[in-house]
C-alpha cells in the first residue's frame, strides 16, 4: 500500500512516517519543513529511504501533480491556537485550504484519507462550563470527553480550521465515495516533539527542566492548576496501524483520542515530575492573566476508539516522560538549535 503523510516532517507525520515504513508499508511525506524542527526530521525520514515532497499543501497545483497513493494521512497543520490568531491566513491556508486540496486529489485518485483533529473542535463555552472557568484545587472533576460535547462556535481560529476540515471531509467522502476517519486527539507528546508553549507543553517542560531554565505558569491565576491528559506517539501510531488494516470494515467514523484520565496531569504535577526526576527546584514564573482561549480541563474518553479497535494506551505518563527524557540528554546539544 502506497501512503502519503502530509506533515511528515513534524513531530506526528515524522513518527508515524518511520512506524508504516517499519511496518512494510511504501511511506512518502509531504512538508514544506515550515516547522522548526522539521529539517532534523527530513534527516531521520531520508535515512529510511522516505521520500520528502517538499511543497506547500496550500498549493493546488502542486498537490494535483503528486502521483497516485492507495491513503492519505494527513498530518499537515499549524497546531499552534496562538498562531491561528497571529497568522490567520497563513493558518487558513495550511489547515482548511491543505485539506481541500488533498480531498481533490483524493476524490481523482479513489485513495481514502485519515484526519488528525484536534480536541479544540469543542465549544469554549462548553468546555468552561465543566469547571465554571474557576479551578479549585485539586481539581475533583473526573470527566473524560467524547464526541457529544457541542462544537459551536467560538472555539479558536485553530480548532474552527479542524472543525472545518472534518466537515470538508465528509462533504467529499459522500459525493466521491472515498473512505475517511478521523482522530480528534488531545496533547500528544513523546521524542521529537519541539514543544512550544502554547503546543506541546509536556516536551517543553521536560525540556526547560533539564536544561534548568525557569517555566512559565500561565493563566488561571498562574497556579498551573490547567488538567490535560496525553498521549504517546508510539501509542497514536498502534492505533493508526489497526485503523489502516481495518479500514476496508471500520471507516466513515469518528473518535476522541487520547490519554485518558489515568495519563492526565495538571502543569504544577508535571513540573513537580520534572523536579523529581532530576532532583532540582524549578524557578517558576506566575503569568495570572489567561487568555481568553485557554481551558481549565481536557480530558479524552476513548470508550469508542476502544469498542471499534480493542484500542487503549498502552504507556502511562512515567513512559512518555523517560522516552522524551532519553531522546533529549541522546541529541541535547543538536536540540538546543531548535527548542
Ligand atoms: N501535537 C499535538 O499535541 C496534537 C494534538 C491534536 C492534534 N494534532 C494534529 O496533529 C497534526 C500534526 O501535529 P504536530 O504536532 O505533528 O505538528 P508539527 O508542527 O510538528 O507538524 C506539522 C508539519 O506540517 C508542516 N507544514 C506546516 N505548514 C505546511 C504547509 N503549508 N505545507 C506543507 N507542510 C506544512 C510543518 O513543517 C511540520 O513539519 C496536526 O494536524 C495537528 O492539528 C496535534
Amino acid at each position: 500500500m502506497k501512503i502519503l503523510i502530509t506533515g511528515g516532517c513534524g513531530f506526528v507525520g515524522s513518527n508515524l512516517a518511520i512506524f508504516l515504513k517499519k511496518k512494510g508499508f511504501n511511506v512518502f511525506s509531504l512538508d514544506n519543513l515550515f516547522r522548526k524542527g522539521s529539517k532534523f526530521n527530513l534527516s531521520r525520514i531520508k535515512k529510511l529511504k522516505i521520500k520528502n515532497f517538499k511543497i506547500d499543501v496550500s498549493n493546488h497545483i502542486s498537490v494535483k501533480k503528486l502521483p497516485k497513493f492507495d491513503l492519505i494521512i494527513d498530518c499537515c497543520a499549524e497546531a499552534s491556537v496562538e498562531s491561528s490568531h497571529k497568522e490567520i491566513s497563513r493558518v487558513f491556508d495550511t489547515n482548511l485550504i491543505g485539506t481541500k486540496n488533498l480531498l481533490i486529489k483524493c476524490s481523482s485518485d479513489k485513495s481514502n484519507i485519515i484526519f488528525i483533529s484536534s480536541s479544540r473542535v469543542y465549544s469554549l463555552k462548553d468546555l468552561n462550563n465543566l469547571t465554571n472557568r474557576e479551578i479549585k484545587y485539586p481539581l475533583k472533576l473526573k470527566k473524560e470527553i467524547d464526541h457529544n460535547v457541542n462544537t459551536l462556535s467560538p472555539k479558536t481560529l485553530y480548532g474552527f480550521t479542524k472543525y472545518a476540515s472534518e466537515e470538508l471531509i465528509k462533504e467529499f467522502s459522500y459525493l466521491y465515495n472515498f473512505k475517511y476517519l478521523i482522530n480528534r486527539c488531545g496533547v500528544i507528546s513523546g521524542p521529537w516533539q519541539f514543544g512550544k508553549v502554547d503546543q506541546g507543553f509536556f516536551s517543553l517542560f521536560i525540556w526547560r527542566a533539564l536544561n534548568k531554565k525557569i517555566i512559565k505558569l500561565i493563566g488561571f491565576g498562574g497556579n498551573g492548576h490547567q488538567v490535560r491528559d496525553v498521549l504517546h506517539i508510539y501509542d497514536l501510531c498502534d492505533l493508526i496501524y489497526s485503523q489502516i488494516r481495518k479500514m476496508s470494515k471500520i471507516n466513515n467514523q469518528l473518535f476522541t483520542v487520547g490519554g485518558g484520565l489515568k495519563n492526565s496531569i495538571s502543569l504544577t504535577q508535571l513540573v513537580k515530575m520534572c523536579e523529581d526526576k532530576f532532583n532540582i527546584k524549578i524557578k517558576i514564573k506566575k503569568i495570572k492573566q489567561t487568555s481568553k482561549y485557554d481551558i481549565p480541563y481536557f480530558v479524552t474518553s476513548n470508550k469508542k476508539v476502544n469498542k471499534f479497535y480493542s484500542w487503549k494506551p498502552k504507556r502511562n505518563l512515567e513512559i512518555i516522560f523517560d522516552d522524551i527524557y532519553i531522546w533529549m540528554n541522546k541529541y541535547k546539544i543538536k536540540l538546543k538549535k531548535y527548542l
